[in-house]
Parts: C-alpha cells; sequence; structure tokens
C-alpha cells in the first residue's frame, strides 16, 4: 500500500533545522508553550523541540476527526491542555493542515483562553484553497492532496512509525 516515499528522512531533517533557526529567531527573549496536537504531530514536535535554543514548556490536547482517510467533519475535544495558556506564547504543532477543520477549531478554543500569542507549526500543508487562510507561520512542506503516512502521520493507526513520509495508495 506505500507507494512512494515523498519525503527522506534527510530532507525532513533538514527542513527542521531550518524551521528551529526560524522559531528561536521569531520567539527571542520569549518562553514558548508547544502544544502538540495528538497523535500525529508527536514525531514532528520533539524533533523540532531538540534543536531550538528558546526556553519551551510542552503540553498536548487530542481531538478526533478522521476515520478511515477522510475527515469526518465533526471534530471532538477527546484530551485538553493540562496548562492554563492565558497571556503565554502558545505555538501549536500539527502534523498535516488538510481541510483545516482540526485547526480552525483549536484556533477558536485556545484564542478564547487569552494567549498573548497564538502561532502555528505544521510539518506539512496540503495545497487546497480551504486551507488557504490557515496562518502556518513554520511550515515543513506543501504537498498535494494525496494522503500520507509516516512520520507520525497514520491511516487508523498504522505506519506512524515510519522515518520518512510516503504516499499511500490503496489500489496498490
Ligand atoms: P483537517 O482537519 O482536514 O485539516 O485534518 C487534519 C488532521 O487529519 C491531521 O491532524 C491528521 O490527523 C489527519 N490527516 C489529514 N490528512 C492526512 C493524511 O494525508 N494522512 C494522515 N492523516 C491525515
Amino acid at each position: 500500500m506505500i507507494d512512494r516515499v515523498l519525503l527522506s528522512e534527510e530532507a525532513i531533517s533538514c527542513r527542521l533545522d531550518v524551521l528551529a533557526s526560524e522559531i528561536d529567531l521569531a520567539y527571542a527573549g520569549r518562553e514558548i508553550l508547544a502544544v502538540g496536537i495528538l497523535k500525529g504531530s508527536v514525531f514532528f514536535l520533539t524533533d523540532l523541540l531538540k534543536r531550538l535554543k528558546t526556553p519551551v514548556s510542552v503540553d498536548f490536547l487530542q481531538v478526533r476527526s478522521y476515520t478511515g482517510t477522510s475527515s469526518s467533519g465533526n471534530i471532538q475535544l477527546v484530551r485538553d491542555l493540562s496548562m492554563d495558556v492565558a497571556g503565554r506564547d502558545v505555538l501549536l504543532f500539527e502534523d498535516v493542515v488538510d481541510t483545516g477543520l482540526t485547526l480552525r477549531k483549536i484556533l477558536e478554543l485556545l484564542q478564547s483562553r487569552g494567549p498573548a500569542s497564538l502561532g502555528i507549526a505544521a510539518l506539512l500543508k496540503k495545497d487546497l484553497p480551504e486551507n488557504a487562510d490557515i496562518p502556518v507561520g513554520f511550515l515543513g512542506f506543501t504537498i498535494g492532496s494525496e494522503f500520507v503516512v509516516g512520520y507520525g502521520l497514520d491511516l487508523d493507526e498504522r505506519y506512524r512509525n515510519l522515518p520518512y513520509v510516503a504516499v499511500w495508495d490503496p489500489t496498490r
């Protein structure tokens, strides 16, 4: 079912070096509250945070929206943050921005709690008109509309531990 490697381990690693420098520059003199959206962002978040010089705290939240390879459009909060985001410089970590529904919902939720700032770091963004207005300040790669797995991304909980991002082809 794995069609081809889209982003190799080396390509991801090089891009994370650049993103970490950009984040350090943008948050100079401040402290980041990194918020990972479970479960897909975990590999991206941990590998990126290890490269940062900026002080960080980490928290996680979890939403549910996907069944198989399509978004249900109905986003439920499964696990909330354990930390208060009020007055903090919050940086959200997302694995892939597809329709943008998940991030829209989470941005709305966290914005209502009064953070000092609310930024987004995403490993991938699909090149789709519906997510064009999602302000991803720190983006790994823009990809097509294909369904991808690996490096945290799953298909019904499988393939997350692949060290690269691959295209999943149901016809193979
Ligand atoms: P959105 O709400 O449509 O932007 O979808 C975001 C979430 O859907 C991501 O955090 C993933 O969990 C999941 N998702 C979207 N596209 C893919 C994909 O190509 N592979 C694996 N998961 C995906």
